[in-house]
């Protein structure tokens, strides 16, 4: 049977799954499934924030934190206070979850509680990096390999916004296999949740190389854009893949809940 699922990028990854609700699922089940299509769309049954949060219990350690309710974070633009660019409506470039944090989080779930009168996006993406770095110029690889990347959270989501930069290892090994592992700068006009640099690289060609990268990590054939209806979840295998946020006007309300690496 887990063969049936038809992948949601061109490049063979990802799977959408229809004709089953998620709980229906041994934790068996979905880890082979997540380590053959490294991310799941659950749709069509929809399920409440009560049944994920139990589900994804089964999976480990729920992440629990002072912006977290238990272990659900609620993304709802409309309750977000000031200053705040992850919980709001604006773009938000390809990234790991827990990153910035210092959390090693295995297993990511995106659950939509409301979705009514979005328009101008709020696609939650998800890109294939394995198959897509196939793609990148070698010597960008090669300067992120050898530099890794310097981040600074200055969000308010942040526990800790900070002033000093922390350094990310460019490459991480996952199972012995070696995933692209940074996150995606802002755009000169987007509001940021986080800043991005690589060590020894002027601004200019850091913004290059990523622009670069973007185009081909975010294009057609490596990415996968999830279209939002109210009870779906995603399942992201969170350190094989990079996922992001389309800026979007209206009522999204997600909850996000992780899953730490044992
Ligand atoms: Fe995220």
């Amino acid at each position: 049977m887990a063969n049936a699922y038809q992948p949601l990028t061109p490049s063979g990854k990802g799977a959408r799954i229809g004709d089953r609700r998620v709980t229906d699922f041994s934790v068996a089940e979905i880890r082979d499934l997540l380590a053959r299509h490294d991310w799941l769309a659950f749709e069509d049954h929809p399920v409440t924030t009560d049944e994920v949060v139990e589900f994804m219990g089964r999976f480990g350690t729920l992440v629990h934190n002072d912006r977290r309710q238990g272990a659900v974070l609620n993304i709802d633009a409309s309750k977000k206070d000031e200053g705040e660019v992850l919980l709001g409506e604006g773009f938000l470039p390809l990234h790991r979850d827990g990153a910035l944090m210092g959390t090693n989080i295995a297993l990511v779930g995106i659950f939509c509680v409301e979705y009514k009168n979005v328009t101008g996006g709020g696609r939650t993406f998800i890109s294939d990096i394995d198959n897509a770095c196939k793609d990148v110029p070698a010597e960008i690889l090669d300067v992120i390999r050898d530099k890794g990347i310097e981040g600074r959270p200055v969000d308010r989501y942040y526990l800790k916004p900070s002033d000093t930069w922390h350094w990310i290892p460019g490459f991480a090994e996952v199972d012995g296999h070696s995933y692209l592992n940074v996150g995606f700068p802002y755009r000169p006009g987007e509001q940021a949740s986080w800043l991005l640099r690589i060590p020894g690289v002027d601004d200019d060609r850091c913004q290059e190389m990523f622009e670069t990268m973007r185009a081909i990590l975010m294009s057609e054939r490596y990415c996968y854009y999830h279209e939002w209806d109210e009870g779906d979840l995603l399942l992201l295998d969170n350190r094989r893949l990079l996922h992001g946020r389309e800026a979007f006007k209206g009522q999204r309300a997600l909850a996000n809940l992780q899953v730490l690496a044992a």
